[in-house]
Parts: structure tokens; C-alpha cells; sequence
């Protein structure tokens, strides 16, 4: 059966059916998975996993989730191929899309992975960039989903929610407004003063209705349903780390935030975490925080993702 080729740099690449299908998915995926059950759908299928940044979790849950499949991986770093040599990315995706399946990319900057998938003759996947992380929001979604909804309807418990962002305004908070904007919940943004989230990134307006801004982050976490921050120095901002300590002492997510938001809410964060930085040790390691499920359902989400890029609606 042929297959319409599709990538996923962003997270507006998925239509609201198409999450609600790949949700759903992802929590069979798991339910076997867990069961100890064989998934080999993408048995014989190759994933190219190019890392220009640092990772822990999105190597293991990519590399683990395609052999979950039945299928095998190739790994490759600036460091160890000619894409630190200066080959250019448009001939890297050439070739390197002949001779796998799969590919995903972790850089910098966004219009790297978009010139290498408008080279590339296979699906293309957003392991993270300056400006998105895709496939860590689907994770952070499902996680919510399974605490708070029903995975037979996945989206129905996102409606109306409000998710409360604390800190950086980087690529998770762009790809949060994106999800918002999609699936019909709020994001209450806060972050310090010139660290603001630009809704151009996200292609929002200004004054789109799924976000707003609050300059005091307790007022911000009023309410809501998530509670959620990010390290204060995103990977690839390391010499303004200085600056950055000292602008954003104030937007640590303590217990004093999470008492105003819902008694309900939960704690999310994409890892890897500063503890007495961006948020207290009583608040992830405590009963509201839910970051160890949301790190493992990278590998549950992702694998669904892998097999509807690859085969469409199973
Ligand atoms: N959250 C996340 O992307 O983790 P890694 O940087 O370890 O891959």
C-alpha cells in the first residue's frame, strides 16, 4: 500500500483526528508493551536518528520504541559524520533518505530540519529544535490524558483546560501554544521579562485566545489544571547562563504555586530537571508530579507516531 509522504517537524503537522487517532494508539502500543506483547509492525523498517545536541530521553525512547517495533536504528552525531564537516543538509538528506526509512533530527535551528526534509524521501520527525519539541508535548498530552481522560477519547479531557507555563519562553512553550491553539485548552504564560514567548513562532497572532501572559507566575498557576516548566538555560544558550540564573530566581514552580493552582493539578516537566532552579524538590518529587510517566510516554507516543508516519491508520 503507498503511503503519502508526511513529516512532523512541528506540532500543527497533525490534525486534531489524527491526534485523537495517534493518542489512542499510543496507549495500545503501551498496554502491550507492558503485557510483555509483540508489536513488530515496522519490522525490516530503519529509523536515522541525527543528534546535533545533547539527549538522554529522546535517544533511549527513540532507539528502544523502533526496536519495540521490529525494526533497527542508525545513530548519528555532528561529532561522528560529515554533517560536522560542513556537507551540506539538503546532500545529507538526499542520501541519507535512500537508504533508510525513518529519520529524526535534533538541532538548532528549525530551518535545518525543514531543509532536510524538503530533500528527504522519507518521513522526517522533530527530536527537538530552538523553536519546537513536538514529539515531548504529544508525550506531555498523553500523560494528561491518562491522569485526567479516557484514551478511547483522547482530546475530550484537554477542552477548556488551562495549563500553566512557568519560565522560559523556548521551544516547549512555543509548541504548548501550538497544542493549545489545535486542541482547545488555555496556556497561561509567564516568564521573565525578555524571555518572552513569541506567538509569531508558533504561526498565533498576538492576541490569540488560546494563551495568556501574566507577569507574576503565582498569578499564572491561579486555577490551573497543569503546572508545567522547562530548565532555565535551553541547550544552545549556555553562555547566557549567567544572566539567565539571576533573571529567573523568581520563576521557580514551589509549593506555593501549586497550592493556588487546581487541588488537582498536576506537575509536568520535559526533562532533564534543576532542582532549587526552575522548580523546589517537594514539587517533582512529590504527589502532583507525574515527570517520570511523562519521560516514559516519549517512547509510547513516539512509537505510534513512527508506525502512522510510516503506515497511516492501522
Ligand atoms: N526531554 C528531552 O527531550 O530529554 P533529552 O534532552 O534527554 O532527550
Amino acid at each position: 500500500m503507498t503511503h503519502t509522504l508526511k513529516h512532523y517537524l512541528q506540532f500543527t503537522d497533525l490534525s486534531v483526528d489524527e491526534y485523537a487517532y495517534v493518542f489512542t494508539r499510543a496507549a495500545l502500543i503501551k498496554k502491550k508493551f507492558k503485557a510483555y506483547e509483540k508489536h513488530h509492525t515496522l519490522a525490516d523498517r530503519t529509523l536515522a536518528m541525527i543528534f546535533e545536541k545533547a539527549s538522554t530521553r529522546t535517544r533511549v525512547s527513540f532507539e528502544a520504541g523502533m526496536y519495540q517495533l521490529g525494526g533497527s536504528v542508525v545513530h548519528l552525531t555532528t561529532g561522528d559524520s560529515q554533517l560536522g564537516r560542513s556537507e551540506p543538509i539538503e546532500d545529507s538528506a538526499k542520501v541519507i533518505s535512500r537508504m533508510v526509512d525513518l529519520v529524526m533530527i535534533r538541532t538548532y535551528g528549525q530551518d535545518k530540519i525543514n531543509s532536510f526534509a524538503a530533500n528527504s524521501r522519507v518521513p522526517v520527525i522533530n527530536g527537538l529544535t530552538n523553536e519546537f519539541h513536538p514529539c515531548q508535548i504529544m508525550a506531555d498530552l498523553l500523560t494528561f490524558i491518562e491522569h485526567r481522560g479516557d484514551v478511547t477519547t483522547p482530546l475530550d479531557c484537554l477542552k477548556g483546560k488551562v495549563v500553566a507555563w512557568v519560565g522560559d519562553g523556548n521551544n516547549m512553550a512555543n509548541t504548548w501554544l501550538q497544542a493549545a491553539d489545535l486542541l482547545g485548552f488555555t496556556v497561561h504564560v509567564s516568564t521573565p521579562s525578555g524571555y518572552e514567548v513569541d506567538p509569531a513562532i508558533a504561526g498565533l497572532m498576538t492576541h490569540s485566545e488560546c494563551f495568556k501572559v501574566f507577569a507574576d507566575p503565582m498569578q499564572a498557576c491561579h486555577g490551573a489544571d497543569l503546572v508545567t516548566t522547562d530548565v532555565w538555560t535551553s541547550m544552545g544558550y549556555e553562555a547566557e547562563n549567567e544572566a539567565r540564573q539571576r533573571a529567573f530566581a523568581d520563576w521557580c514552580v514551589d509549593a506555593d504555586m501549586m497550592a493556588v493552582a487546581k487541588p488537582n493539578a498536576l506537575f509536568m516537566h520535559c526533562l532533564p530537571a534543576h532542582r532549587g532552579e526552575e522548580v523546589s524538590a517537594d514539587v517533582i518529587d512529590g504527589d502532583q508530579s507525574v515527570v517520570w510517566d511523562e519521560a516514559e510516554n516519549r517512547m509510547h507516543v513516539q512509537k505510534a507516531l513512527m508506525e502512522y508516519l510510516l503506515l497511516g491508520r492501522q
